[in-house]
């Protein structure tokens, strides 16, 4: 096979993926680490790249404690609850002490945060503070531009695999990419690596098909690449059976949490009815969970999802009940609050915005359907996927701390925001945050640990020729058929994702199922993906962005394994609304109040299951 120019660096900490918490990394490193050499990779360029590339309308994670609002234990309290009983409270509060301190450094740094009249911020909800938020992502890639040099930040160039040291497999010793729009492989040698490349998205089949096909809530350059990369390494994983299906409005995408907190809208079925009041009852199904305040993210799902079962849609977010109380007949307070509505999309979902003008909906008349959409795998939002990771040393102990904060099982591999398990509700502000925490330790673990490792030039070699295969198998098979998209010997990487997303949605409770499955249906699902994922030697590529389409597809489908894998250890309910076992429909904390953990073997192609302890840390809760 004829690869294409090498380029090999050498440097003490790598960076993959500038989003969020790449650039919290990226800024902080450089403050510990006096000479070391710092380089970030990523796909894209970090001024637009990740969930924030396209804006945001809120900080969702802000303590307020100079102004008495919400300790970090409140915080630890909230989040605990709305993951129904599992989420690492060592993290959670790590990320809680830490986040305010972010957020004045983004405010300093040119992020328009809402202020009251006497300066304070404004509130959305209680952990939430809206902002003029277009710009939020090149405000916080300049600094981590400034901090660690223009030179060493390598953009558009996608990783795909993770190097180990040869002597050692439990070290990391790299990584290894190609240019997206360049001949060239590249080879990162480093004593220590933070994967801080995201969530997933796509893994499941959207709700947006043909005309709006990737069209999707979470960003679609979220391609899982922080767990496909950490996975084939053997990196524990803990809660990737845990999802975030979220409530949307129709078709745009629209996200919600502005319209409940801020506006004060409800939702209501087709016969006007409010599903929080009628299926209050079905809370008590689900205690202590179902009385915390606010009432769990899944368990407003489960609500919604009982009269969209029971054929009471469509749902309507009553948008227009809610602007006319606002301004109460007066236009000024009406221009406004419908400046604000607008606002809320076109600084982060443009797409809504769009459906509105094409839908002819003014927001102050019209109301807004809202459906629950497909499942997303992630680890800063709501959902909880990725490492399973060692805590801060002054709060964890014991099973939950081995030595360097977000150090994963991988000695010198770190990890933060999407990238980090059991660990939710940072969003943008938090995983800057624990981008911070983990670059901190990373420098730390490098000051300790000052050799490089060993790199086998047969290995990377094979990697290389791996990468480049989906390009081979094209030019090698081409003119087999009048079209190149139809060919008996190969697969398109967009043939090879609707294939995946089929197989998740039948099987692995997606939307079309009523988010539902079972034990003997996740295992033909499971036999299903063993053979995708034996097919996935058959992708080709036409160009190089289709091969960084072959790779995404790859990442997606470990996600996409593991997922399920999760899902059939897990034997029971614990987030109704996010997904349903029919074999065990019920929440069982007596036993199942563990996380679920993995690791993979690639020796044998063989996965490995396990649970770990839940442990009450912040004895206040
Ligand atoms: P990201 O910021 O997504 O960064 C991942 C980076 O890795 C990207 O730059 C990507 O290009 C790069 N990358 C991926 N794969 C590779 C690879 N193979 N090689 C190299 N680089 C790679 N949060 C809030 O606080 N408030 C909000 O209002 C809010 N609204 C949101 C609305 C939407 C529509 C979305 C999608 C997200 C929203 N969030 C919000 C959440 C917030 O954006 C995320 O929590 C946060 O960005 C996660 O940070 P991260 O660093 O883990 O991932
Ligand atoms: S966004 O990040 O894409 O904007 P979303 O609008 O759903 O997500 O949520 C923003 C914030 O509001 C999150 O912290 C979410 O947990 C919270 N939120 C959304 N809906 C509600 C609700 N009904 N009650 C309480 N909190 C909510």
């Amino acid at each position: 096979m004829t690869l294409p120019i090498t380029e090999t660096i050498d440097c003490d900490i790598l960076i993959i993926g500038g989003g969020m918490s790449g650039c919290g990394a990226a800024f902080e490193s450089k403050y510990w680490s006096g000479d070391l050499k710092v380089v970030m990779v990523e796909k894209a360029v970090i001024e637009r790249s990740g969930a924030t590339g396209e804006g945001l309308s809120a900080i969702n994670c802000y303590m307020g404690q100079r102004n008495g609002w919400n300790t970090p234990e409140d915080f630890v309290h909230y989040v605990v609850n709305d993951m129904m009983g599992l989420a690492r409270e060592d993290l959670v509060y790590d990320v809680g002490r830490h986040v305010d301190n972010s957020v004045h450094l983004l405010e300093e740094w040119g992020l328009p945060i809402w202020k009251k009249d006497n300066g304070e911020y404004e509130r959305v909800g209680r952990w939430q503070i809206p902002i003029h938020g277009e710009s939020i992502k090149p405000i916080a890639a300049e600094p981590a531009r400034t901090a660690i040099g223009p030179e060493n930040i390598y953009e558009r160039v996608s990783i795909t695999h993770l190097l180990t040291d040869a002597d050692d497999p439990q070290r990391i010793a790299g990584a290894v990419g190609f240019a997206v729009r360049e001949n060239k492989i590249y080879v990162f040698r480093a004593k220590a690596v933070i994967i801080t490349c995201g969530g997933a998205s796509n893994v499941f089949r959207p709700r947006s098909v043909g005309e709006g096909l990737g069209r999707t809530w979470y960003s679609v350059f979220a391609t899982g690449a922080a767990y496909g990369l950490m996975i084939p390494i053997g990196t524990e994983m803990t809660q990737m059976e845990h999802r975030f299906v979220p409530t949307r409005f129709k078709d745009g995408y629209g996200p919600v949490g502005m319209w409940f907190q801020y506006f004060h809208a409800q939702v209501l079925n087709a016969n006007g009815e409010d599903y929080t009041v009628t299926r209050a009852d079905e809370l008590k199904k689900y205690e202590p969970y179902g009385s915390a305040v606010p009432t769990p993210t899944p368990l407003r799902n489960h609500q919604m999802f009982l009269d969209i079962k029971d054929g009471l849609g469509p749902m309507y977010m009553r948008t227009d009940v809610a602007m006319q109380k606002i301004a109460d007949g007066d236009p000024a307070k009406m221009d406004k609050v419908r400046d604000e509505a607008w606002e809320d999309f076109l600084d982060m979902t443009v797409a809504q915005a769009l459906t509105w003008a094409s839908q002819n909906i003014a927001p102050e008349d019209t109301p807004s359907e809202v459906v629950l959409a497909e499942p997303y795998i992630m680890g800063s939002h709501s959902g909880e996927a990725g490492a399973w990771v060692s805590g801060p040393e002054d709060i964890a102990s014991g099973e939950y701390f081995w030595g360097y904060n977000r150090m994963t099982t991988i000695q010198g591999l770190f990890a933060a925001g999407d990238g980090v398990g059991a660990a939710p509700h940072k969003f943008s502000s938090g995983s800057f945050t624990e981008g911070r925490i983990a670059a901190k330790s990373a420098v730390n673990f490098v000051a300790d640990n000052p050799s490089a490792p060993t790199v086998s030039d047969a290995n990377v070699r094979g990697i290389q020729e791996t990468i480049w295969a989906p390009l081979e198998t094209f030019e090698k098979h081409k003119g087999a058929s009048s079209s190149a998209e139809i060919n008996p010997n190969y697969m398109t990487p967009k043939q090879g994702l609707v294939r995946l997303q089929k197989i998740m949605d039948e099987y692995g409770a997606g939307a079309s199922t009523g988010y539902t499955t079972n034990q003997p249906t996740l295992e033909r699902g499971i036999e299903l993906m063993e053979m995708f994922r034996e097919d996935l030697t058959h992708l080709a590529a036409r160009n190089r962005h289709e091969l960084m389409r072959c790779w995404e597809l790859i990442h997606r489908t470990w996600v996409g394994e593991a997922h399920l894998r999760h899902l059939l250890h897990r034997k029971e309910t614990r987030w109704p609304g996010y997904y349903y076992r029919s074999d065990f429909p019920d929440l069982d904390d007596a036993n199942w109040r563990v996380f679920v953990n993995s690791k993979f073997d690639a020796a044998s192609n063989s996965w490995n299951l396990m649970t770990r302890p839940y442990k009450n840390i912040i004895t206040s809760i």
